[in-house]
C-alpha cells in the first residue's frame, strides 16, 4: 500500500486496464495503487478512497472477474468510503446494455454504504440502457467507449480526473 487511493479494475481484453493506467497517470501514479480484481479485492477494505472500473460483456453481464468477486464484496463494509466509478463499453453494438456492468457495481457499492463522486454527463453518447444512469443527465460514473469514440477517451479521462481530485483529497493541478 503505497498510495492513498486504490483503483480496482476488471478487464477481459485489456481495455479497462489501459483506461485504469491513464486515470492513475492523470491523478499521479504515486497516489494510486492499481489492482486487477482477478487477483482478489481484499485490499479494498484498507483504503478510504476507491476508484472502481469494469467493462460489460455477454450483452449486459458484469466483467467475469468482478462477477466472481461479488459474493465477497457483499460482506465488506464500505460505509463512508468515497467511490468513483468508470465503465468501458460499446454503445453502438450494445445500446440497450451499454455500461450495464458499471450500473451493477453502482448498485452493489451503494448497498454497502459507499459515497459516490464523479457523476458524468450523458451528453455526447447515444444509448438506451437505464442501468448506468443516475438521473436524466448523468451516468453513475465515467463512461468510456473505446470501440466507437476512442478519440474522446483521453479528454474524458482528463476532465473526469480534474472533477474527482478534490473528493479524493488531491489538490488541483496547476
Ligand atoms: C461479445 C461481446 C459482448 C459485449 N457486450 C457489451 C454490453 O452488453 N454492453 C457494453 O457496453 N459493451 C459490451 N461489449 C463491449 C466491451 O465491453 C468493450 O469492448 C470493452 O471496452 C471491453 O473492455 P475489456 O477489454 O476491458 O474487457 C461487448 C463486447 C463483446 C465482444
Amino acid at each position: 500500500m503505497a498510495g492513498e487511493i486504490a483503483l480496482f479494475y476488471g478487464t477481459f481484453k485489456g481495455t479497462t486496464r489501459r483506461v485504469a493506467r491513464q486515470i492513475a497517470h492523470e491523478l499521479g501514479e504515486s497516489h494510486v495503487d492499481l489492482y486487477d480484481i482477478k487477483d482478489g479485492g481484499e485490499a479494498m477494505s484498507r483504503y478510504g478512497r476507491l476508484i472502481i472500473g469494469t467493462s460489460t460483456w455477454s450483452i449486459g453481464a458484469l466483467q467475469e472477474d468482478w462477477d466472481r468477486f461479488l459474493p465477497r464484496l457483499q460482506s465488506l463494509d464500505l460505509n463512508g468510503k468515497v467511490v468513483a466509478l468508470f465503465g468501458t463499453g460499446d454503445q453502438v453494438g450494445y445500446p440497450d446494455t451499454f455500461l450495464d456492468g458499471m450500473g451493477m457495481l453502482f448498485e452493489t457499492f451503494q448497498y454497502r454504504g459507499a459515497r459516490f463522486v464523479g457523476f458524468w454527463p450523458t451528453q455526447g453518447y447515444n444509448f438506451t440502457s437505464p442501468l448506468p444512469i443516475l438521473d436524466h443527465d448523468h451516468f453513475v460514473g465515467l463512461a468510456i467507449d473505446e470501440d466507437n469514440q476512442a478519440e474522446l477517451t483521453a479528454g474524458r479521462i482528463k476532465r473526469w480526473c480534474e472533477m474527482i481530485r478534490p473528493a479524493l483529497g488531491l489538490g488541483a493541478t496547476s
